[in-house]
């Protein structure tokens, strides 16, 4: 009898974990069912272009720990609404049965998918085409509502508060106030969760919206208490209620195209006349995406990839993994997603930093501004 096949790819951007999860799902496909397993590369798009490896024992050997993927990542290809070259000419269309006459003549069985909102949309219509999909959750910015917290996050935030860390002891030297931009999109959880750990005095997130007096009184204040540098942790979202948000470009090719960034210069900019310090700031880009993968992100996306396992054995398709209440569970695709695009942030919904919540409130009370009296 031949070995069922089941085929992973990893859509959208990358998350510390995807690896983590590839290599526990292919043993754990192994052990339950004795499953081949393969890997379409970058997306979606390999499996129009049928570009494909062999994921297996050696092919995965390690990689538990290391970030990005060994099977790429794009989130520019939507196979709903793809670019394609007719007469000369680029235009838009489904090339969705392509993608599944190429699982077809690969024989594969079931399609397991790594992504945010946008892959775990075309997951869904591509069950909705009969194909046996279970998609897997994943972002650093875990604004995801369907799920309690995502592979990627913990391991950004332990590099966001790394990095607040680096910046006290050069701010405290000079005097200044230090501005780190980090990710999130429209949520704050980055910068909530590193903005605690590692002390920073001044936290602003997209979900509470920050006056630049607010930022201006906590300088002051620190000075009055003999700290005369001070450290603030902003989401790239994050927006002024004098001024909204901060675009930093938009990538034509993406369906979900805008990217937030240069919130922290604007705020160094705005600051500099209102307080006596030298304001500086500092972008931690893709750095939080980066490097190797946590223990908790590597515990957490073993788990991921074994209950995907267990999944395909179960025929459970057409659903996505959860953890909630610290269990293991799935949740049909058909609740949890909503876009339609490839944007990557919010399976469910999104899940936003609740202003009056508790973790708010332990900032609060820890003496954290979010500048926003
Ligand atoms: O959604 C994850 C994320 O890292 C966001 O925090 C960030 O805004 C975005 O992706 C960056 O995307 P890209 O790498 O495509 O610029």
């Amino acid at each position: 009898m031949t070995k069922k096949k089941i085929a992973i790819l990893t859509g959208g951007g990358d998350a510390p974990g995807l690896n983590a999860v590839i290599y526990t799902l292919v043993r754990a496909c192994k052990s339950l069912m004795d499953c081949e397993v393969i890997g379409y590369k970058f997306g979606y798009r390999g499996l129009y272009t049928n570009d494909f490896m062999p994921l297996n024992r050696s092919t995965t050997s390690g990689i538990l720990h290391k970030g990005g993927s060994i099977l790429y990542n794009s989130n520019k290809d939507n196979l709903f609404n793809y670019t394609v070259e007719e007469n000369g000419v680029m235009i838009q269309k489904d090339v969705s049965d392509i993608a599944i006459e190429n699982m077809k003549k690969a024989d594969v069985h079931a399609l397991v998918v790594l992504g945010g909102d946008g892959t775990l949309t075309s997951a869904r219509d591509f069950a909705r085409k009969g194909v046996n999909v279970i998609g897997v959750p994943k972002t650093i910015d875990n604004d995801l509502s369907a799920t309690e917290i995502t592979f990627g996050f913990d391991t950004a935030v332990n590099i966001v508060t790394d990095n607040i860390g680096k910046l006290h002891t050069t701010a405290e030297s000079h005097h200044r106030v230090l501005i780190v931009e980090v990710m999130g999109r429209s949520a704050g959880w980055i910068a909530l969760h590193a903005g605690i750990a590692g002390s920073a005095d001044v936290i602003l997130i997209p979900e509470i919206e920050y006056s630049l007096q607010g930022i201006v009184d906590k300088v002051n204040e620190r000075k009055t208490h003999g700290k005369p540098f001070t450290i603030v942790a902003v989401t790239e979202g994050a927006r002024c209620k004098e001024g909204g948000a901060s675009i930093g470009r938009i990538v034509e090719d993406s369906p979900d195209a805008i990217r937030f960034g240069g919130i922290a210069q604007k705020i160094a900019h705005q600051l500099e006349p209102l307080v006596e310090n030298e304001v500086r700031h500092c972008v931690l880009g893709h750095i939080q995406r980066g490097g190797d993968t946590s223990a908790f992100d590597r515990v957490l996306s073993a788990r991921y990839g074994v209950k995907a396992a267990e999944m395909i054995r179960d025929g459970h398709f057409g659903t996505m993994v959860t953890l909630r209440d610290n269990t293991m569970g799935f949740v049909p695709l058909e609740e949890v997603v909503g876009g339609g695009d490839m944007g990557e942030t919010s399976a469910g919904g999104a899940k936003t930093v609740d202003p009056n919540g508790e973790l708010v409130r332990v900032a609060k009370a820890m003496g954290i501004s979010f500048a926003d009296e």
